[in-house]
């Protein structure tokens, strides 16, 4: 995952948040800074994926900016709905097809210390086909 938005150039002047932005300005918005906004959210760095749902609601077309997904505005993502269901299939195809089992040392989600949101130690799983050979094509 990249740790920034696609960068973006200011055409002309302009404030947010009341920081003057001069014209040709380029502008990266931090996918990792605005994740960890401790403004924003409880605890951030606390694994607590409910605090997605805690309205019963999930959305990944967040148009606050309090994480991105898709982005918003003018420049933002055509697709999210498009992309929500492709990732929701292959999810649900890797699910439906494959029995899953963690290799014998488990599974260690730490994070490198690059910061750019990369797993220390590549993350592997046994997948062994659960289905009839003719399903799965080549
Ligand atoms: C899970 C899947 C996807 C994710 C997470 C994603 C995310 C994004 C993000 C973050 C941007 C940049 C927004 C910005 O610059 O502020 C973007 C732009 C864009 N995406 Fe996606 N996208 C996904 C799937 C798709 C698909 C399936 C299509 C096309 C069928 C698509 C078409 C585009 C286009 C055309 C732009 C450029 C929009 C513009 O600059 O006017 N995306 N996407």
């Amino acid at each position: 995952m990249s740790p920034f938005n696609v960068p973006h150039k200011f055409m002309q002047d302009t404030t947010v948040a009341g920081y003057h932005i001069p014209k040709g300005s380029h502008v990266l918005v931090s996918r990792y800074g605005l994740g960890r906004n401790s403004k924003v959210w409880v605890n951030p760095l606390s694994f607590d994926p409910e605090r997605h749902t805690n309205d019963g609601h999930v959305s990944l077309l967040e148009n606050d900016l309090k994480f991105i997904s898709f982005s918003t505005g003018r420049r933002g993502c055509i697709a999210g709905v498009l992309g929500t269901y492709i990732t929701t299939m292959l999810l649900a195809r890797m699910v439906q097809r494959f029995d899953w089992t963690p290799p014998p040392k488990g599974i260690d989600l730490s994070e490198a210390a690059d910061e750019i949101l990369t797993p220390a130690i590549p993350v592997t799983a046994f997948a062994k086909p659960r289905l009839p050979p003719n399903l799965y094509p080549i």
